[in-house]
């Protein structure tokens, strides 16, 4: 008998680096809180969009090009995406796999993300900046989730590659990365510190 695996969903983690990313972290934490402070269509639009937290999704997307530190980020987190992709065994055709959006989010108690995916864009992830323990993870959806129509549950105690949602611990010091179709939420946030991370998107030129 043979019961083969094919068309898996690769996600990467990793730390960023090994040392040295207590006082990285420091210098990042200050900045997404002075953000906070400064973006006022940032703070106006998530009023609307992202009820009790702050993202400058909308409003300053573009961090690495304005901020040493996260041009900083930037480059380290270009290693890990090329260390993705070869673990994704992609044909890159000679083409460029940069960096083009970049933003920070910061999610008091009770703040949720709701379920969506990064349109427009082939790597999406996440960097942890400020983590409390029992902060919300990383919730992923099984992409053929839609497609299940006479499928069974799956037991409670089944392998992680057979679960149809799977959450990727926040740690900080952790850098997350999926393939940008990939649906993903944070579950509302129990942690009484905020948690702060920085997400991006990696496109294909
Ligand atoms: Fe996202």
């Amino acid at each position: 008998m043979t019961v083969s695996s094919f068309f898996p969903t690769l996600v990467y983690s990793a730390r960023l680096q090994r040392t040295h990313w207590r006082s990285f972290n420091d210098d990042l934490l200050h900045e997404c809180l002075q953000l906070r402070e400064d973006d006022t269509a940032g703070v106006r639009w998530s009023k609307q969009n992202y009820p009790g937290g702050y993202t400058s999704y909308n409003s300053v997307s573009y961090m690495y090009q304005v901020s040493p530190t996260f041009a900083a980020l930037r480059d380290k987190l270009d290693r890990h995406v090329e260390a993705y992709v070869d673990a994704l065994e992609w044909d890159m055709q000679g083409r460029e796999l940069a960096m083009t959006d970049c933003w920070v989010n910061i999610m008091p108690r009770q703040v949720v993300h709701p379920l969506h995916l990064h349109p427009l864009a082939t790597i999406s992830g996440t960097y942890y900046v400020q983590a409390p323990g029992g902060a919300s993870g990383l919730k992923l959806e099984d992409p053929r989730l839609d497609r299940f129509m006479a499928a069974p549950p799956r037991k409670a105690d089944c392998r992680p590659e057979n679960k149809q949602w799977i959450v990727i611990p926040a740690e900080a010091g952790n850098v997350v990365l999926f393939e940008s179709w990939l649906r993903h939420e944070v579950p509302p946030n129990p942690s009484a510190k905020e948690r702060v991370s920085i997400s991006f998107n990696y496109n294909w030129f």
